[in-house]
């Protein structure tokens, strides 16, 4: 059976990843445990229900059960996803779960994902670097609808950390910036309070470890849960890099 939508009521197999790396005792494995289906269980409940009913040690993140924290992220049957987000009856009768992989592990299905994207920030700056000391009593800046909207785009990001994990690239160089990284340059790139030049951009953002690092593989868009608009975002990096590079050719 591949999923239960407006089904019989179904005894749910959940074949989960335990491991504790901070107990030299313990040994990464799978171990089941059964549930039966309630309407509308999503991940979140049904792990809270084995914790509470079957095996208070499990571990995992949830914060806002509304896809909104970001906390959640797992590999459902082998593809990143939301745990809040993912309804049991959108799943077959055995459910295996995995921490995201790329991230470091805490034990079971909860990974440490703060790590990772406070470095992606540091290595990329990214935070606007303005050429005028901030002024409190200063007027807003103004800026265009539209650019508002893009930059808004990117900012829905929730740092969940499922491009990443479903990133052939992003598994095996622990250097690339990876979709959300890729994604937050982007951000501040098209930002204009951002006062970096071309120039600038182009040492941040293209070489291996940045855009053109990118397979094209696209895994990345289609595991967002809140479908930012990734493949454009490479396209807008892209076309800005190699902007750059011919601007300084004509130099
Ligand atoms: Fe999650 Fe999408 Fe942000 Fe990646 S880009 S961290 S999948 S919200
Ligand atoms: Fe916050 Fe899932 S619990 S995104």
């Amino acid at each position: 059976m591949t999923s239960n939508e407006g089904g019989a009521p179904r005894r749910l197999r959940f074949e989960i990843f335990r491991y504790n790396p901070e107990d030299p005792g313990s040994n990464p494995q799978m171990q089941t445990y059964e549930l039966d289906e309630a309407p509308y269980m999503s991940l979140f409940i049904a792990l809270n229900q084995i914790r509470e009913t079957l095996d208070p040690s499990l571990q995992f993140d949830f914060a806002c059960r509304s896809a909104i924290c970001g906390s959640c992220g797992m590999m459902v049957n082998g593809r990143p996803a939301l745990g809040c987000r993912t309804l049991t009856s959108d799943l077959p009768d055995v459910i295996r779960l995995h921490p995201l992989p790329v991230f470091k592990l805490i034990g079971d299905l909860s990974v440490d994902t703060g790590t990772w994207f406070r470095e992606m920030v540091e290595k990329s700056e990214a935070w606007i670097h303005a050429e005028e000391a901030f002024d409190p009593e200063a007027q807003e800046a103004r800026m265009d609808d539209e650019l508002a909207q893009a930059i808004y785009e990117g900012e829905r990001c929730i740092e969940c950390g499922c491009c990443v994990a479903s990133c052939g690239v992003a598994n095996v160089n622990e250097d690339f910036t990876g979709p959300a990284g890729l994604n937050r340059i982007a951000r501040f790139m098209m930002d204009p309070r951002d006062k970096r030049s071309d120039a600038d951009w182009f040492e941040v953002v293209s070489n291996a470890d940045g855009v053109f690092g990118c397979l094209g593989m696209m895994a990345c868009h289609d595991v967002c849960p809140k479908e930012l608009p990734l493949l454009e975002v490479y396209a807008y990096l892209r076309r800005k890099t190699l902007a750059a590079a011919f601007a300084g050719k004509e130099e």
